[in-house]
């Protein structure tokens, strides 16, 4: 409820708490089991086949599979891609060695996350990382072919510059894959700001559903995830933040009635 009124009311005190929480939590030593922080995707229930992940992937299965839902519609070759918030940086890790694009860069406002990933992936020449906010993207119009933005854009508390820099980086032809979640009664409206992008649209859906079953699958981890690095006195608040009821009760995992959907947009 807080949550809410502070989303729709107060969306830059919102914005600043949650960089503060993002910021709390690059404080706690995450080891590497924490390379992704979405809800995760999942379609194995509707009869399609799972991606094929080495071992020691295949606890990153359902926030991977995000990724790949979103990047699958594309072709990848010779691309210059940009993800805004990438996070602890597994995304962009993932469609690096899944797509294969020519240059991959990360931006993130967590200066912590942005370090982890330059020890983390230094390995890679292609995929590089540095610290930038979403709605000020320091790079020169018309320059990269992708824009990639998983789960992030609900705490940018002015979207519409976003999207307005999303649209100047952007090449001719370049692709905007795009996935996050809203309030069910904001939906209309974000579908709006983003259709006045002026971007072709070539692809929407709803993966709610999707979403929400990827959840139940990897709620005992996610679970274990919270125990392990959440101070006890803020793991309620954490595992709320995480869609979980708590970690006694078998409720189901939750998205505190907001819907998911994901894009493929194009500049004309
Ligand atoms: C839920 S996490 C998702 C991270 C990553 N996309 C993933 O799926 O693992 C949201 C991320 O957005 C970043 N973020 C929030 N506001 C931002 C802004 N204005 N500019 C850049 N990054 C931002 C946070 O630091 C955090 O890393």
């Amino acid at each position: 409820m807080l949550n809410k009124l502070l989303f729709h009311q107060f969306p830059n005190i919102k914005s600043l708490l949650t960089r503060l929480q993002y910021e709390f939590i690059s404080t706690l030593n995450l080891k590497k089991d924490v390379l992704f922080m979405n809800f995760g995707y999942t379609a194995h229930h509707q009869g399609t086949d799972p991606i094929l992940l080495d071992e020691e992937e295949e606890i990153h299965r359902y926030p991977m599979q995000l990724y790949h839902h979103v990047a699958k519609h594309i072709d990848w070759k010779n691309a210059d891609a940009l993800e805004v918030s990438s996070g602890r940086g597994g995304g962009a890790h993932f469609i690096v060695r899944q797509f294969k694009p020519k240059s991959y860069t990360g931006v993130d406002f967590s200066s912590r996350a942005v370090e982890f990933c330059r020890q983390q992936y230094s390995h890679l020449n292609e995929l590089k990382f540095q610290h930038g906010n979403a709605e000020a993207l320091a790079f020169p119009d018309n320059s990269f072919d992708v824009v990639v933005n998983v789960e992030a854009s609900l705490y940018y508390p002015n979207i519409t510059k976003f999207f307005e820099h999303v649209k100047r980086v952007l090449k001719p032809n370049g692709y905007f894959l795009y996935t996050d979640l809203r309030y069910e009664e904001k939906v209309a409206i974000w579908h709006a700001q983003l259709k006045s992008m002026g971007l072709k649209l070539i692809k929407e859906e709803d993966i709610t559903e999707n979403v929400l079953k990827a959840m139940e699958l990897d709620r005992e981890r996610r679970i274990e995830l919270v125990n392990t690095y959440i101070p006890r006195l803020l793991r309620k608040q954490f595992l709320h933040f995480a869609g979980l009821a708590s970690d006694s009760s078998n409720a189901l995992p939750h998205l505190d009635n907001r819907r998911y959907w994901y894009f493929v947009l194009q500049k004309a």
